[in-house]
């Protein structure tokens, strides 16, 4: 393990490398605390055909084979979240509101974002800070009122992180819409209005990301359904499901390049899930249908898919990286 240190050290000064690191491997010195941070340089790698613009994003540095092997230490089979910073869309209610909380009582400090619900965003963050007071986990929390359908929007929750934290670890792009219609009638803006938040707006969000994050040990967390499975399809989930299949293959292809820069990309794709986005539009012979399908004879919850997020999160899921991760109580196979 030394001589792998001491490998990994010297390669570093050799490229002179600048880019971040999260984790030490050394449990002795490893609380999951952050390494200061250093502006992570603009990079591409030898394989990429052509150069980037002039103003492409910085992304971190492709990190070398030697700095890629991680140990086995306690740390990083760890699902603590100590000491992470997370942003989360659209989190002030329903599965957003429960990944908030997971994330929070693992440890981390957590941006709960809203638009409309400001109280219901302060009570998660105050649920958040609560786990504090039980096993003093250094976890917090803030609601920050932005459009996750607008980038700007977008930008505001990471600005809002980086000025409060200095950081961001994990961002979970979950809030989304799900609108149903047939071919016949959907119009242009149906269409864009789901490929804006639930596709457009969570791949320039993590683009914008990436280089706020520690490598190794930034992640991605994109949220699909599995409708995009079922079978046989339904003709009025048309746009849903084309804009949930997209981020499938956004996150597929994230995972290879920003893979190489020490981070995880992933979709979290649940099943019917009980929240007001599934609910409507659904008389309750439709939801008990719905819940007769389900091998646990009922619909999921919040809860049951937070737990999923907050693994693939942690340091403990460093190997899971651009799998499209259904959550669904066995619904969809
Ligand atoms: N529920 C399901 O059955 C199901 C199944 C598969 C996949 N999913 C996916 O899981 C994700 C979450 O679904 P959900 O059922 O929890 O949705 P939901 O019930 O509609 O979520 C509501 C939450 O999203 C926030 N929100 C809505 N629009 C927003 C926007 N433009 N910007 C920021 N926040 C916004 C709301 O804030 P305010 O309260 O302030 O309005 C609230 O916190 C979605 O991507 C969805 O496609 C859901």
């Amino acid at each position: 393990m030394a001589g792998l240190k001491s490998l990994a050290s010297s390669l570093r000064k050799k490229l002179h490398l600048g880019g971040r690191q999260c984790h030490s491997t050394d449990p002795s010195t490893s609380n999951g605390s952050v390494e200061p941070k250093v502006e992570p340089k603009a990079s591409m790698s030898p394989a990429e055909p052509t150069s980037a613009p002039e103003d492409a994003p910085k992304l971190p540095e492709v990190v070398p084979a030697a700095e890629m092997v991680v140990s086995t230490s306690p740390q990083l089979l760890s699902t603590s979240l100590e000491g992470k910073v997370a942003v989360v869309t659209g989190s002030s209610r329903s599965i957003g509101a429960a990944i908030a909380k997971a994330l929070g009582s693992q440890g981390a400090k957590v941006v709960v974002n809203y638009v409309n619900d400001s109280s219901a965003a302060q009570s998660v963050v105050n649920e958040i800070k609560a786990f504090n007071t039980k096993e003093s986990k250094g976890c917090d929390a803030i609601a920050v009122q932005a459009d996750a359908s607008k980038l700007e929007g977008g930008q505001k929750l990471l600005a809002e992180a980086t000025k409060t934290w200095g950081q961001v670890d994990i961002l979970v792009l979950n809030a989304g819409i799900m609108g149903s219609k047939p071919l016949a009638e959907v119009d242009e803006d149906f269409f864009d209005s789901h490929f804006e938040i639930n596709v457009k707006v969570p791949v320039f969000l993590a683009k914008a990301a990436v280089p706020l994050m520690p490598t190794p040990g930034g992640r991605i967390i994109f949220f699909s359904s599995s409708l995009t499975g079922l079978t046989p399809v339904l003709p009025n989930a048309l746009t849903y499901v084309a804009s949930k299949g997209a981020i499938e293959q956004v996150a597929r292809v994230l995972a290879k390049d920003l893979g190489s820069r020490g981070l995880t990309v992933n979709t979290v794709s649940p099943g019917p899930v009980d929240t007001p986005l599934f609910r409507a539009g659904k008389p309750e012979e439709v939801i008990k249908k719905i819940a007769a399908q389900n091998p646990n004879n009922r619909v999921g919850l919040p809860e049951d898919i937070a737990p999923m997020v907050a693994f693939v999160a942690s340091p403990a899921a460093q190997w899971i990286n651009g799998q499209n991760l259904r959550v669904n109580g066995g619904a969809v196979l």
